[in-house]
């Protein structure tokens, strides 16, 4: 393709996805095929001929398009809003286009000076002291293999130097919420932590983690000649949005020289609104923590921000130093290379930068505070009216719901709960999401969505209630 037939064809590919955009509520919500759909439209094979643009295009209108869910649908309430403002579409496609890689300061200045110029603005508007610093990691699971990767290495003062975790004397642990998402987990396994070294802390009737359950876990590993080496909590965890209390928990974990790291890939985002930082009190007692700007705050999938509060300790346990990389300048600048697990790095920071240029801070605190208002509205429906349950507090903008209808109960309201929530999205009117909560099948509601106003909600309201019934 030349620059000219780009052009051309650039064009036609910005129409496409204003106007997908533009007509989005006209379509059904969650896709309405059947696995293999489309692996049984496509070739088996490339072709060995260029095929028209236009040809293209036309099976993205016709192929691609009926198998989408559409995030980006007034009437999606599924799993987490993750927003892409297009004005940080437009950022994204530019740091495709311009193809830059910054594998040192000096692959491309600009690439590392405009990520930690934006990284430093989000964080005031975030409300972090100026002790944080911050780059971008593809997600919130990457950000939180990172963590734990520089916990365990703190708590062994550098094994990887030496035989690594195979040479360590004793078992570190890790002790996360039993609400904590699945991704900490993870990383604390790949992290290499194993299975028998990872404690799931028991929660509160508010579903956060109790510290007091944390400090014994941590005084009962000690007992049994264990290494207590790093706790991950949530603010806004995945199932209810609970809020771990992070200034006890941060004592806690300073009174036993424990790395802790804050997983906010939710609720980071309403950070920037000052009447919600309460929910993140104590935040500065931790060691890093991660915000996903690619979920609620808007901008395009994948931007996860990872905080630290001591980079040289990043920068020791992540940095190689191949003599290809090596410039005249390392003294002098940020080599991002060292602040994560990939060499290469994209231009992520332009749709950051794109989107808070020109959506303005105040426009986006606006938004969050409505999707904060039409949850509430929504949650004081379900309050008020009978057979219905709210299982959770609102604290931000998701909604734990079910729908208990007299003499209902067990399985068979498990069956009664996934069966109308699965009629619901099949139907194509809006997207929700099932899920267990302590052992049984509610609803999430997650509203915020970037056109969802509050007429989407009621009519979610009144679509909820003809659908139990059906
Ligand atoms: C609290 C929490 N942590 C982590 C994640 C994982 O995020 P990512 O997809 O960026 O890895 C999610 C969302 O899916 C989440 O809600």
């Amino acid at each position: 393709m030349t620059p000219e037939q780009f052009r051309q064809y650039g064009h036609q590919l910005i129409d496409l996805i204003a106007d997908y955009r533009q007509g989005i509520a006209e379509r059904p919500v969650m896709a309405q095929v059947e696995p293999g759909y489309l692996k049984s439209a496509l070739p088996d094979a490339a072709p060995q001929k260029a095929e028209p643009f236009e040809a293209i295009l036309d099976d993205v209108n016709h192929l691609l398009m009926p198998g989408l869910s559409h995030w980006q649908h007034p009437n999606f309430f599924g799993y987490f809003p993750s927003n892409g403002t297009l004005s940080s579409v437009l950022g994204d496609f530019l740091s495709t286009g311009l193809g830059v890689l910054g594998l040192s300061w000096q692959s491309s200045p600009a690439l590392s000076e405009l990520e930690e110029t934006t990284l430093d603005w989000l964080r005031q508007l975030l409300g972090l002291s100026a002790q944080w610093s911050g780059v971008i990691q593809d997600t919130a699971s990457t950000s939180t293999l990172v963590a734990l990767i520089c916990a365990r290495e703190r708590a062994t003062e550098y094994a990887l130097v030496r035989g690594g975790l195979q040479a360590e004397a004793k078992p570190l642990v890790v002790y996360v919420s039993a609400h904590a998402h699945s991704s900490v987990d993870k990383a604390a396994l790949l992290a290499g932590f194993g299975r028998d070294n990872i404690r799931l802390i028991a929660v509160d009737e508010q579903f956060a983690m109790r510290p007091e359950a944390l400090r014994e876990a941590i005084v009962q590993d000690l007992a049994a000649g264990n290494q207590p080496c790093a706790v991950v909590a949530t603010t806004g965890t995945t199932a209810t949005t609970a809020l771990d209390p992070l200034r006890s928990i941060g004592e806690i974990a300073q009174a036993h020289g424990l790395w802790l790291h804050v997983d906010s890939a939710m609720a980071g985002s309403a950070m920037i609104l000052p009447e919600c930082r309460w929910m993140w009190e104590g935040i500065e007692l931790a060691d890093s923590v991660v915000v996903n700007a690619h979920k609620w705050l808007g901008v395009a999938f994948d931007c996860s921000i990872y905080y630290v509060r001591d980079p040289q300790h990043l920068i020791r346990v992540m940095s190689t130093n191949p003599s290809y990389l090596q410039s005249a300048v390392d003294d002098e600048v940020k080599n991002l290379r060292d602040w994560g697990i990939p060499l290469g790095r994209r231009f992520r920071a332009l749709k950051l930068w794109f989107m808070l240029r020109s959506e303005g801070v105040e426009a986006l605190q606006q938004r969050l505070r409505r999707d904060l208002e039409n949850a509430r509205w929504l949650a004081e429906q379900v309050q008020a009216t009978a057979q219905w349950a709210l299982l959770a507090p609102v604290q931000l903008q998701t909604l734990c719901i079910r729908h208990c209808p007299a003499g209902l109960d067990g399985e068979a309201l498990d069956t009664h709960t996934k069966g109308w929530a699965q009629r619901l999205n099949a139907s194509g009117d809006a997207y929700v999401t099932p899920a267990t909560l302590d052992g049984r099948w509610m609803v999430r509601v997650s509203v915020g969505a970037l056109p969802t106003e509050r007429e989407h909600v009621e009519r979610l309201w009144e679509r909820l209630q003809q659908i139990v019934n059906d």
